[in-house]
């Protein structure tokens, strides 16, 4: 889009010399607070609502210039609370845009089946109305009705917003599974920080007036703040919450302090001067910490062992985790292990720490010891 404005009769500039190149096949988050013209924008992609000036190009071809139903269409539109028709039950709901376009019934509920099991319902509840569904399931409904005649574009305003944190939680994961099967092109308008830097590729902060105060990738605005007003948007934690952006692959594990439950003096005795242990079984699975006083060779010492807390997976897990697991540690020390579960290493508060120094060293550009190619190469890693 590029300087789009919208004044609504009133007078109300909704939104104010907007423009924004968003991404194909990539999620784009419009966030900011409640009345900063994010629906607006979203409903000017659609033609819902039309721009008052500037044009808004879709693949280089001006969205003016094309039929409204056509351009539908290809838009898949998801909002709050789903907005199912309630007198439908929920296969039909689903199968209604294909049915518009002339798909007999049968290959529109076959459709409708196939959607169900892709957003994660089951196939038992598409004989139901909406108001037998949690507002969760409701809302899968109206992600799966949005894709039903696969359009390339998928519009989302806050459709997460009405469910509780943890259904939300799994709405979030979904879409981001789905995205990564379908590779749609899409914009999804919230309210909340820590959504968009979840599930966006890029997020358009705006502001009151309907500005754009920054766009970038979630780790940039993390790292870089374009002002005062992002900043304090991001919240108060955000060099922490960035961490979530950086590995915890590169961190040096010891395997010094980890003994089996079945140390033979000798090895208890290899692994002397270390204020704890950590005291794995057999299959090289944690058990918990022990002072090294506390194991006696040849005997497992389970009664004295401390929690060892949540283990990481190096690989898989960013740096926020494995300083998480530092943290909830009762030696301070985080338990690193492999995709089964067994022990690969232990690494102290200390060592993240200075791999934290590295890390955000490298991305502000104010030296630290890896290339700077590597601050670009930062990709999203499980928080
Ligand atoms: N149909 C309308 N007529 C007049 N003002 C409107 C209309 N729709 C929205 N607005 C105003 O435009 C601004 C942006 O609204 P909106 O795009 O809904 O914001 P958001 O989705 O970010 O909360 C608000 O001040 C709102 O009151
Ligand atoms: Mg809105």
């Amino acid at each position: 889009m590029d300087s789009v404005t919208k004044r609504y009769p009133d007078g109300t500039v909704a939104v104010d010399r907007l423009s924004l190149e968003i991404p194909d096949r990539s999620i784009t988050v419009l966030v900011g607070p409640s009345g900063c013209g994010k629906t607006t924008t979203l409903r000017m992609i659609n033609r819902m609502v039309e721009p008052t000036e500037g044009t808004i190009l879709l693949d280089g071809a001006d969205l003016q210039q094309q039929p409204v139903t056509t351009l539908r269409r290809s838009m898949g539109y998801v909002i709050q609370n789903a907005g199912l028709f309630q007198h439908r039950t929920i296969l039909d709901n689903i199968a209604t845009v294909p049915r518009m376009t002339g798909w007999g019934k049968h290959k529109s509920r076959a459709r409708a089946a196939e959607l169900m099991e892709r957003v994660g319902l089951d196939a038992s509840l598409g004989k139901r109305y909406p108001y037998q569904l949690s507002g969760g399931q409701q809302q899968r409904v109206g992600v799966a009705r949005a894709l039903a005649a696969d359009p390339p574009v998928l519009l989302m305003d806050e459709p997460f917003s009405a469910v509780d944190p943890v259904v939300r939680k799994g709405l979030q994961d979904e879409l981001l599974r789905i995205q990564d099967e379908l590779g749609k092109t899409i914009v999804f308008v919230t309210h909340d920080i820590d959504e968009a830097i979840k599930l966006g590729t890029m997020v358009a902060v705006m502001r009151t007036g309907g500005r754009l105060a920054q766009f970038a990738p979630p780790a940039e605005l993390l790292s870089d703040p374009a002002d005062a007003f992002v900043e304090d948007f991001l919240g108060a934690d955000r060099g922490i919450r960035r961490l979530s952006f950086f590995p915890s692959a590169a961190l040096e594990l010891t395997r010094g302090p980890v003994v089996r439950a079945d140390a033979t003096a000798e090895q208890l005795a290899a692994a002397d001067g270390a204020a704890h242990l950590l005291v794995t079984d057999a299959d090289d699975r944690p058990l918990g910490w022990a002072e090294p006083g506390d194991l006696g060779a040849g005997r497992p010492a389970d009664r004295r062992l401390l929690p060892y807390g949540r283990p990481f997976v190096p690989g898989t897990d960013s740096l926020r985790a494995a300083l998480d697991c530092a943290v909830l540690s009762p030696t301070g020390w985080a338990v690193a292990v492999d995709s089964d579960g067994r022990v690969t290493g232990v690494v102290s508060q200390q060592t993240i720490g200075e791999a934290i120094r590295t890390a955000h060293g490298t991305a502000a550009g104010t030296g630290g010891s890896a290339p700077a190619e590597d601050a670009a190469d930062v990709t999203k890693v499980a928080p």
